[in-house]
């Protein structure tokens, strides 16, 4: 048997090319902006691909954005599992990261190569995320080291937001800031291909980019960073839970969202749908004989 994958969509010649982690290095190498964004099923990891995204990661932000929860801390591996598989179903092209949940990976070298595993040969993540400097640097080395790629994420990390003092902006001081630049530069000698800086100073952030070979995309780390991420539900106004400083809205989805279900329960409540044109019809004749058959049935 050819230890060659199967292909299983045909690539047409015009379509772009997947990403990849070369293709990646290649963009920061050329200053061309990386665009991420968060997507946790088959349709937002659709709509990420048909707007041409470079990187779909299913964030464990869809804890709270998908299911409901207050935090990303509740959410377990089979959770996170089902939405990544379901994201991968959605796209081909973008790079897909599976976030690892607080609690998979943490314990050991062993437990955190055995979920990384999960998400790449359950789910058909390319690459697994995790947060924090510290022992999350060991961490990565080993599923590094183990042959699955890694995205670190410093800054603000949610899954340990209380031990920050809650959701606020990191690095703001000089030691504070420091601390950020030896986990980020941690984290490139463990072997992770690209880091996520989230709620940092850009200034800070600018000064640490620079002293970083790998790309570093940021969510609140101003505009030096060398490419961005925004949670899908943030960007589109479809969660409307507390929204960060950094979470820009460009549409207001939820509003859209609410007010096609409310004229669709006016016209049911109302009589008005369905309406001929969504309805199926049936030849006089055909009706005609049905109705004489129906009539025999006792
Ligand atoms: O879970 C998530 O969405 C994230 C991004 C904010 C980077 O980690």
């Amino acid at each position: 048997m050819s230890a060659t994958p199967r292909v299983t969509v045909p690539h047409s010649l015009d379509a772009p090319l997947p990403m990849t982690l070369p293709r990646l290095a290649e963009k920061k190498r050329l200053g061309e902006p990386i665009v991420m964004i968060t997507a946790y099923d088959y349709p937002s990891a659709q709509v990420a691909e048909e707007a041409g995204v470079d990187v779909v990661l299913v964030g464990d932000s869809g804890a709270m954005t998908v299911l409901g929860y207050p935090s990303t801390v509740p959410v377990s591996t089979e959770e996170m599992l089902m939405l990544a598989s379901a994201a991968r179903r959605g796209c081909t092209t973008p790079l897909l990261v599976g976030d690892l949940p607080f609690g998979s990976y943490e314990a050991s070298d062993e437990q955190a190569i055995a979920t990384a595993q999960r998400f790449i040969k359950e789910a058909g993540c390319d690459a697994v995320k995790l947060e924090r400097g510290g022992t999350s640097v060991q961490r990565a080395r080993a599923i590094v080291d183990s042959g699955i790629p890694v995205m670190g994420h410093v800054g603000l990390t949610p899954q340990t937001a209380t031990a920050l003092g809650g959701y606020r902006a990191q690095g703001r001081t000089a030691e504070r800031a420091l601390a950020v630049a030896r986990d980020a530069l941690a984290l490139e000698e463990a072997g992770c291909f690209s880091v996520v800086f989230e709620a940092i100073p850009a200034a800070v952030a600018d000064l640490v980019v620079k002293r970083l070979e790998i790309p570093v995309i940021g969510i609140g780390a101003g505009a030096g960073t060398d490419g961005q991420v925004l949670v899908f539900h943030d960007l589109l106004g479809i969660y409307d839970g507390h929204a960060p400083r950094f979470a820009k809205r460009y549409q207001e989805i939820k509003a859209q969202m609410v007010a096609g279900i409310a004229q669709y329960a006016a016209e049911v409540r109302g009589a008005a749908f369905p309406d001929a044109e969504h309805s199926y019809s049936i030849d006089d004749e055909e009706l005609e004989r049905f109705r004489t058959g129906l009539e025999a049935i006792v």
